[in-house]
């Protein structure tokens, strides 16, 4: 048995998907198990920069097979759009691609709806990227509304069903927005048949897939998307993500048990970005918060919007190392706190007064917690050509002892630079 796992702490854009891409070649098969087309991550391979966000890291090697598992949201048209780009760039991407038939659809009509219903909340909005994945989730949850991968492939029923919750959304969204432009159920159904024509080739009952490649002894690689405190269930409700974006998600969303997996690998920034709405205990409002935007080139992915930036949270961090069972961290983008004179680690809340190690479970909470700070000294050394522990300045090391001694874990892997020759492993 080998499944190894590499999620996310803190509110994703960890750069999860360096270290993915560095774990690729040592596996059999990544699967992607959460999300959709919300994820965005970079990869250089072969002198090329990618741009993935459906599409697991395994696409770009050959001889290793991509699961996009049940758990994940497809969006048909970007799913296909970012295979057709990366054959652009790379004809000899690897045909060893497996989706699975019980993964939800994302429609027109979802990117349709979030657009109303973030609309609607006015300032109080979850700040989406807008892809319609929220939506997807909640007819999946709701059952009725929903629309599978395997249903796309049976036509007569696709097309019966996909009447009915067409007329019902337009219904809905009519009564919601004035300006709401009815869809046409006509035209989505013939689109989604082109794009039925082209997936059909590799829908399979992914589930099985896997249990037959644990049986028959593959690696796994399982490879998270977002960050554990945008778990639907878990993170900062209702500032998350509508999937399980926590270790927890992984055995939902592939179907693989948790005794499968061997070793979780939690990555964490060296510092705490986030994006969209909700709390964030440690932001910075001042020079230091846009240094570290500049310097970590802090914009995001998929929709460009800037990040917020602020301290490494070891309180938030922990409470997200924790769900996800993590054995050992990675801490990246180390380079970014380069040239501060000093660097800030929040080690605990002051809430009302009381000092707490616990992450709270109310955004109105949480919104009102203080954060205590460990001050250690800063570097000014260029750390970007560290290869060892031992040529990292003493003050550095001093740095990742601490986040381990926080977050109880040993710190196994450190990222200093964006390429992959610029990692540390302990
Ligand atoms: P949604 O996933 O589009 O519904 O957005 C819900 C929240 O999760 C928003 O605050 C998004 O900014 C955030 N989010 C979704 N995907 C990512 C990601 O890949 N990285 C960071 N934040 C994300």
């Amino acid at each position: 048995m080998s499944a190894t796992s590499v999620v996310g702490l803190q509110w994703g854009d960890e750069a999860k998907g360096k270290i993915v891409d560095l774990l690729t070649p040592q596996h059999d098969i990544v699967v992607r198990y959460q999300g959709g087309n919300n994820a965005g991550h970079t990869v250089k391979f072969n002198g090329q920069t990618y741009k993935l966000s459906l599409l697991p890291a395994g696409i770009l090697h050959d001889g290793i097979v991509s699961v996009v598992a049940t758990g994940v949201v497809i969006n048909p048209q970007a799913f296909l759009s970012e295979l057709d780009g990366i054959r652009g760039q790379n004809g000899s991407v690897t045909n060893d691609l497996l989706i699975s038939d019980r993964a939800h659809v994302i429609l027109p009509y979802h990117m349709a709806e979030e657009a109303v219903l973030e609309r609607i909340r006015k300032s109080d909005a979850i700040g989406t990227t807008m892809r319609g994945i929220g939506t997807c989730y909640r007819d999946k949850a709701g059952r009725t509304h929903a629309i599978r991968v395997g249903d796309l492939l049976h036509a007569d029923t696709f097309r019966q069903r996909l009447d009915s919750i067409v007329e019902q959304k337009n219904t809905i969204l009519g009564a919601l927005d004035p300006s709401y432009e009815p869809l046409d159920s006509s035209q989505i159904f013939d689109e989604y048949q082109g794009y039925a024509e082209r997936l059909k080739p590799y829908v399979a009952d992914t589930t099985s897939y896997l249990h037959r490649a644990i049986k028959s002894g593959k690696k796994l690689l399982f490879e998270g998307a977002q960050g554990s405190l945008l778990d639907l269930d878990h993170g900062t409700f209702p500032f998350v993500t509508s999937s399980s974006s926590s270790g927890c998600g992984i055995h939902s969303g592939s179907g693989v048990p948790e005794r499968a997996i061997d070793r979780m690998i939690g990555i964490a920034k060296a510092y705490t970005t986030r994006v969209g709405g909700g709390p964030f205990p440690t932001e910075l409002h001042d020079d230091i918060g846009q240094r570290i935007r500049d310097v970590g080139n802090e914009y995001g992915t998929v929709t460009g919007r800037p990040r917020r930036c602020g301290w490494l949270d070891a309180v938030a961090t922990g409470y997200g190392a924790r769900l996800s069972g993590i054995d050992c961290l990675a801490i990246m983008l180390l380079d970014v706190l380069t040239g501060l004179e000093e660097v800030k680690i929040c080690e605990a809340y002051d809430i009302d007064g009381e000092r707490t190690t616990d992450f709270p479970s109310q955004v109105e909470t949480l919104s009102t917690a203080k954060p205590v700070y460990r001050v250690l000294p800063g570097w000014n050394e260029d750390i970007t050509g560290a290869r060892r522990l031992e040529d990292l300045p003493q003050e550095a090391r001093r740095y990742l002892d601490t986040v381990s001694e926080l977050l109880e874990t040993p710190v196994e892997i450190v990222s200093v630079g964006p390429d992959r020759e610029q990692t540390i492993l302990v």
